[in-house]
């Protein structure tokens, strides 16, 4: 199996993939908890909706346990009441190693892959499994490094190298390759390194305490270490954190782990799964695999169909399922793909799997503690009476408006060469940009001039044609 080489691959992808944008959400921290797990009215990027932040931080601890692998919670409530908020503030708050995987729910119309394949491979970049391996090591204090050319002046370098630790000491011969590495490395004696026996890699892990006198040898950021003890090779376990998801594509023949960079990996044969599910139950029972059970946060849930529904009570009764957090701000509604309604638009035995928190709509304060918030997020300074207004605006239309309105303001007020967004900055862009609401008194007042209207029918294209 491949896994096992391409691992250190895998792991550089991933790092790769952490960075983030400065999105609508990137000053949620974290859920803003303390370690009783009772939330700070503003932390870390958090404001208010207290319960929802509470019973988040509960489950947090629940999937942080292990506890409840497979379970399912909804977030519901109001547009622009923090539930995206939430589940990001959790993943904050996720320890490293646990995958958390974000998609809205629309993204299971894709035509590249079926609707069942793209939960599925949702499911399974929300699991990680912790691999361990033993390589093994030489470590030891240099104490001399010789490289020379060969008297005749031409052919290959030779070399040696003595390392010891403080109860022996070896000599080494070096091959073409150390020899480059040490060159490279620029290792001399008195420097403490270790050298990777399977991949040959040499690191300098600093410089010997008992150099720590040579001035000249050293700068401000030479570390000194210990010179290790007992024998020159040593084993030493390494711990690489992958997902199910990668291993499948990396064993799959067609794709490969060049996949991986694309994104473009299609479906995967389900043999390649089963393969896979076993080999890792095989690696956990001979303790060289750990599962850590992640979470699938799926937004806009209500966007999918009954198929997916029902496909996702199936997946959840799987024994490697992560946690499935789902967010919508649909009341009862139509079940996409059929004529039935129900709390949410969500099948009811779905439902009774779930727990689910509420949000609800902010107080005064709290909007205008958001968007203070999201000022210094956007390094925008903002006169006390502008916020003040801009918050009334909040409340009056929606928060999300609110926070639009800050990026214009400031674009406004750079333009007159101002420092501080002031109220009429403020009104200036209240003016250019309108609000959902007033947008539909408008659009009801002018319907006529438009085309395709439902209201009074005039204007329509077929109606016009009666007329
Ligand atoms: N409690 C909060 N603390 C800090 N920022 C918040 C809070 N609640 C919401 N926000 C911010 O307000 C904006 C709107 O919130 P969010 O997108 O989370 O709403 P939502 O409940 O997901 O709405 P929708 O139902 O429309 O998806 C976001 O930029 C979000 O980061
Ligand atoms: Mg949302």
């Amino acid at each position: 199996m491949a896994a096992a080489n391409t691992l250190n691959k895998v792991q550089e992808v991933r790092e790769v993939t952490r960075l983030e944008r400065i999105g609508a959400h990137s000053h949620v921290r974290g859920l803003g908890l303390n370690d009783d797990l009772e939330p700070r009215q503003v932390s870390q990027g958090m404001v208010g909706q207290l319960a929802a932040r509470r019973a988040a931080g509960v489950i947090l601890e629940m999937i942080k346990e292990g506890k409840i692998a497979g379970r399912a919670l909804l977030i519901a409530g109001q547009p622009g009441t923090g539930k995206t908020a939430i589940a990001m503030g959790m993943a904050q708050a996720m320890s490293k190693d646990a995958p958390f995987q974000a998609m809205a729910g629309s993204e299971i119309f894709s035509l590249e892959m079926s609707k069942t394949e793209a939960l599925t491979q949702a499911f399974r970049k929300s699991i990680g499994v912790r691999i361990k391996e033993e390589t093994e090591l030489i470590e030891g204090e240099v104490v001399e490094v010789s490289v020379e050319r060969p008297a005749t002046g031409t052919g290959a370098k030779v070399g040696k190298l003595t390392l010891k630790t403080t109860d022996m000491e070896t000599v080494f011969d070096l091959g073409q390759k150390m020899i480059e590495q040490i060159t490279k490395e620029k290792i001399q004696a008195g420097d403490i390194i270790t050298i990777d026996k399977s991949s040959g890699k040499v690191s300098k892990l600093g410089r010997s305490f008992t150099r720590a006198r040579d001035y000249d040898a050293t700068d401000s950021q030479t570390r000194f270490v210990q010179c290790p003890e007992g024998e020159l090779q040593k084993r030493k376990e390494v711990v690489h954190t992958v997902t199910i998801h990668e291993i499948d594509v990396i064993n799959s023949r067609t794709q490969g782990f060049l996949a991986l960079f694309s994104g473009d990996t299609g479906e995967i044969k389900s043999e390649v799964r089963e393969q896979i599910n076993s080999k890792v139950a095989e690696w956990r029972e001979e303790g060289k695999a750990e599962i850590i059970p992640g979470v699938l946060f799926i937004d806009e849930v209500h966007m999918l169909d009954i198929e997916c529904f029902s496909f996702l009570n199936r997946l959840l009764e799987s024994d490697m399922a992560p946690v499935l957090i789902m967010a919508t701000n649909r009341g009862i509604t139509r079940i996409r793909g059929t004529n039935y309604k129900s709390p949410h638009g969500i099948p009811i035995d779905l439902l009774d799997r779930l727990l689910i928190i509420a949000t609800s709509p902010y107080s005064e304060k709290e909007t205008k503690q958001i968007l203070e918030i999201r000022c210094e997020e956007e390094d925008v300074e903002m006169e006390e009476q502008a916020l003040t207004v801009l918050t009334r605006i909040g409340l009056e239309t929606s928060l999300r408006y609110a926070i639009q309105l800050i990026t214009a303001a400031s674009l406004v007020c750079r333009k007159r060469k101002g420092t501080e967004v002031s109220v009429e900055d403020i009104k200036k862009v209240y003016s250019l940009f309108i609000d959902e609401s007033r947008s539909t008194t408008f659009l009801k007042e002018y319907q006529e001039e438009f085309m395709f209207n439902e209201l009074t029918g005039a204007g329509d294209a077929t109606t016009m044609e009666v007329s």
